[in-house]
Parts: structure tokens; C-alpha cells; sequence
């Protein structure tokens, strides 16, 4: 029987801590989520890991974040307060809020993302423009092998800009370049041994130099908002909203009288910059894997391309109305994103309340990771979890299947608000770029030394590597 002090406390088994270190004896900072993964084969789906001081609950495998996050919605549904996210927004924004400004902010942006054409055709027509701006660019290298990472983060970047601001910025504008470079170096120290430290030991930030770059960087890109801020209110035309920066300067006249608002200025600030950034670099990111996978695996790439030409008239480029009849292609996006993983602990939640969980007793305000590489691999889910198989999404006629364990865009409460968004842009992009293109190795590369090993920070992004490019079928 069990004591009266295990049943009051008890919580989920996980290795045994050491003062001051916790476990970090035992988690490569370096890969943590591999770490992660390898202490799940040996204390089981829930467990418990100290950073330094800090407690923090794992959940791995599909089925048991999907216990947590769908079927105990709630208890699960807080963000963690990390303290670099905390410095960043001071608890403004979308991703990082909490209670009932988060509430506000989410199902204002909700809204306003359907409003201005989110799954629908006005946001479609515009992802076909930029491909085609993309498409220029590409072909300006004339075939000489380049590095795709800046030119997808703009392009990408484009499709939320013209929702937030709507404008987008030419692929030379050095001030948006600059912008862009900002972004992917937050993205990268975010992830970084030396900022999850400062998250774990707060009050010995001062020895943790890259959380103030981070900081520093924040600051340039709000500088960069808040001019755009200026231009949009001095032309604000109630009558001719241009984008989610306009709709919300007209919530903040709308609530003025009110004395409490949420729709205030670092509300504005904090939203636009999340959607910002989290539009940016989460998709381009996959594509640029796409693309890599593609030269890495020139018999898919060729079996996209025949469907293609079955599919759609010659001349003509894929519309997402097609994607039904593109089973292949369909299969092989979600396979990429599959196998690119590239948020693979997902983005701390934390529990609002004392949680039973599984047998467990989680205390409130405990951090909890979705461990959701450990769903994207589960092997009770895919046939073959750690290689790049696009059957994984086909059945045995060659249809498009569902997969339950299919969540890089997380799922409950607080999971990504921009993946219907982030959907069309990756079905458009991808199968137009492979449409006009066929992508290949630099000359004197093989395929089979094409590196897929992650470039680990916030998230896994490919190592840096050049892609070569010829015309295709059409
Ligand atoms: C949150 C993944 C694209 C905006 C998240 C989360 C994940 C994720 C894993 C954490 C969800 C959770 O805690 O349950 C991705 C991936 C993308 C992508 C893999 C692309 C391939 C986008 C885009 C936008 C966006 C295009 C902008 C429109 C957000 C926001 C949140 C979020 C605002 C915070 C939601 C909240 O806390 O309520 N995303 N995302 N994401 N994502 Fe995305």
C-alpha cells in the first residue's frame, strides 16, 4: 500500500536529482529533446525532469499528449512562464499570455485572421503572387547553386505582412533583411544552451550574455513595428482596413472609454510581433527542409512532378483547389513536416490548478513540455518513424490518409493559431516551386552526403547548405 505522503505528493518518476544541477547531469542541453526522448524509453510517457531548480513534466507519445492536451483541455491550457518570453513581452501578446488577456488576444486574432483571408480565396491569390515574385528570384540564379535560407524567410514573411500591414517588402530592402536576420538569430538563441540556463536560473541572468541579445534584438524589431504603427494610424481609414494592424487600431478607438482595456499599445505590439514572427520562421523553415529532402530524394521529387502533369493543365500552377487530386503531393508536404519536427517540444504549457493526471498529482503552475517529436515518431504510429517515407500519409490505392499522430502544429487550447494558414502557403509554395523547378545538389555534391542532421535552436532548422536548380516540366 502506498503511503499517505506518496499519495498526497506524487508526482510523475523521472531521474534522481542532484543540488544546485537537478538533472542536468543527465540532459544535453545541446539536444535537449533528444535527451528528452531517450529518459521517456526509461521512466515512461509522463515523467519528471529537473532543469536546475526548475520542475518541469514531460509528456511523451501521441497518445498520452493527446490525453493531456484534448481530454484534459484545460488543466493543460496555460502557457509556462518562461522567464526570456516573460523579459521579451511582459506577458503581453498571443504566445506568451496568460488568463484573460490571452482569452482577448486569441480569439481577436482568430477573427481578424479569418477576416482578412485566411482559408479563403483573397489570402490564396496573394501567396500566388509572391510565388511568383519567388519564382523570379530563383530563376535570376540561372541555375548557379545558392543558399535558399533568407529568400524563403521573405517570401514567407510576406504572405503575414500583407495580412498585418498590408504590404509586403522586396526581396532587396536591406532595412526588412536586416529585420529577418534579427528574427533568425532569436530563433536560433532561444534554443540555445546559454538561454535555457537563464530560464532555469533567473537570477543569474547577468552571467547569461546572449538572453540580453536576444533582448537587444526585440527592442530593433519593435522599433521597426512601431514606425509601421505610426504610418497606419496617421492613415487609418475605417472604411478601408488594410490588415490585422488596422483592425485592431479600430478595436483600441472602439474600447477607448473603456478604462480597462486589453486592446492597448504593447497588446498591439506584442500580437503583431508574434504573428510576425511565428509566421516567418516556422514556415520557412519547412520549406527550406522540403526542398533539401527533395534534392535528397530525386524519385519523390519526380513523383510530385508526373502527378503534376497529370493533374494540372499544361502552363497552368497548382491551386489549392487541386490538392484533392494530388494525393502524392499532399503526402509527401505532411511527410516533410513529419520528418523536419521542427518544434519538437512544442512550446511549454503549464497547469493552472493541481492536476491528476495518469495516476500522477501535478501541482499547480508545474511546467509541462509536449515532448511532440516523441508523437511525430511514435512507433505505435508509423511504419517507419525515423526515415522519410511519404506512405506514411497514402493508403494502399495511393489515397491521402489522415494521421491521428500527424501534430507539428500541436493541438487543445493554445495550439497554433496559423495552420490553416501555414497549410496553404506550404501546399502553394512547395508543389509551385517543384512545378517550375527541378531541384538538385550543387555539381560536385552527391545526394547521399546531402546532411539532414538539425541545426538545433528554438527550432530544428537544416544545416546550411546551397540548392541548384533547373526548369522543370512546364
Ligand atoms: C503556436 C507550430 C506556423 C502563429 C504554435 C505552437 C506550435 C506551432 C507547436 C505551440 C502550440 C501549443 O502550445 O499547443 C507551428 C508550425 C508552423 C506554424 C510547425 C508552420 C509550419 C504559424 C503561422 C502563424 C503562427 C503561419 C501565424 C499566423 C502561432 C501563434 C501561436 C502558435 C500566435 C501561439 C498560440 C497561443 O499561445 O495561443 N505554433 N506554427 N504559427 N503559432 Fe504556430
Amino acid at each position: 500500500a502506498t503511503s499517505w505522503k506518496k499519495r498526497v505528493c506524487h508526482l510523475p518518476p523521472g531521474p534522481q536529482p542532484l543540488p544546485l544541477i537537478g538533472n542536468l547531469n543527465v540532459v544535453d542541453l545541446k539536444k535537449p529533446f533528444q535527451s528528452l526522448t531517450e529518459l521517456s524509453k526509461l521512466y515512461g510517457n509522463v515523467f519528471t525532469v529537473h532543469f536546475g531548480p526548475k520542475k518541469v513534466v514531460v509528456l511523451a507519445g501521441y497518445e498520452t499528449i493527446k490525453d493531456a492536451l484534448l481530454n484534459h483541455a484545460e488543466e493543460f491550457g496555460e502557457r509556462a512562464e518562461i522567464p526570456i518570453f516573460r523579459e521579451m513581452t511582459r506577458g503581453n501578446g498571443i504566445a506568451f499570455s496568460h488568463g484573460e488577456l490571452w482569452k482577448a488576444m486569441r480569439r481577436f486574432t482568430l477573427s481578424t485572421l479569418r477576416d482578412f483571408g485566411m482559408g479563403r480565396r483573397t489570402i490564396e491569390v496573394r501567396i500566388l503572387e509572391e510565388l511568383n515574385s519567388l519564382i523570379k528570384y530563383f530563376e535570376s540564379y540561372q541555375g548557379k547553386p545558392f543558399d535558399t535560407k533568407m529568400i524563403l524567410n521573405n517570401a514567407v514573411s510576406n504572405v503575414i505582412c500583407s495580412i498585418l500591414f498590408g504590404e509586403r517588402f522586396e526581396y532587396d530592402d536591406p532595412a526588412f533583411l536586416t529585420l529577418l536576420k534579427l528574427l533568425n538569430e532569436n530563433t536560433k538563441l532561444l534554443g540555445s544552451p546559454m538561454v535555457l540556463l537563464y530560464n532555469f536560473y533567473p537570477s543569474l541572468g547577468f552571467l547569461f550574455g546572449a538572453s540580453k541579445t536576444v533582448l537587444q534584438n526585440i527592442s530593433e524589431l519593435s522599433a521597426f513595428l512601431q514606425k509601421l504603427f505610426r504610418e497606419h494610424k496617421e492613415d487609418l481609414n475605417e472604411n478601408n482596413l488594410t490588415g490585422f494592424v488596422d483592425a485592431f487600431m479600430m478595436k483600441q478607438q472602439q474600447e477607448s472609454k473603456k478604462p480597462h482595456s486589453m486592446f492597448h499599445n504593447e497588446s498591439l505590439l506584442f500580437s503583431t510581433l508574434d504573428l510576425f514572427a511565428a509566421g516567418t520562421e516556422t514556415t520557412s523553415t519547412t520549406m527550406r527542409w522540403g526542398l533539401l529532402l527533395m534534392m535528397k530524394y530525386p524519385e519523390i521529387q519526380r513523383k510530385i512532378q508526373e502527378e503534376m502533369n497529370q493533374v494540372i493543365e499544361p502552363g497552368e500552377m497548382p491551386k489549392l483547389e487541386d490538392r484533392r487530386r494530388m494525393p502524392y503531393t499532399d503526402a509527401v508536404i505532411h511527410e516533410i513536416q513529419r520528418f523536419a519536427n521542427i518544434v519538437p517540444m512544442g512550446v511549454s504549457r503549464s497547469t493552472p490548478t493541481d492536476v491528476n493526471f495518469q495516476g500522477y498529482v501535478i501541482p499547480k503552475g508545474t511546467e509541462i513540455i509536449p515532448l511532440l517529436t516523441s508523437a511525430l515518431n511514435d512507433e505505435l504510429h508509423w511504419k517507419t518513424p525515423h526515415q522519410f517515407n511519404p506512405s506514411h500519409f497514402l493508403d494502399a490505392d495511393g489515397n491521402f490518409v489522415r494521421r491521428e499522430a500527424f501534430i507539428p502544429f500541436s493541438i487543445g487550447r493554445r495550439a497554433c493559431v496559423g495552420e490553416g494558414l501555414a497549410k496553404m502557403e506550404l501546399f502553394l509554395f512547395f508543389a509551385g516551386l517543384l512545378r517550375k523547378f527541378v531541384f538538385q545538389p550543387p555539381p560536385g555534391v552527391n545526394k547521399a552526403e546531402l546532411d539532414l542532421t538539425a541545426d538545433v535552436g528554438f527550432t530544428l532548422n537544416p544545416m546550411p547548405h546551397l540548392l541548384a536548380e533547373e526548369y522543370g516540366p512546364v
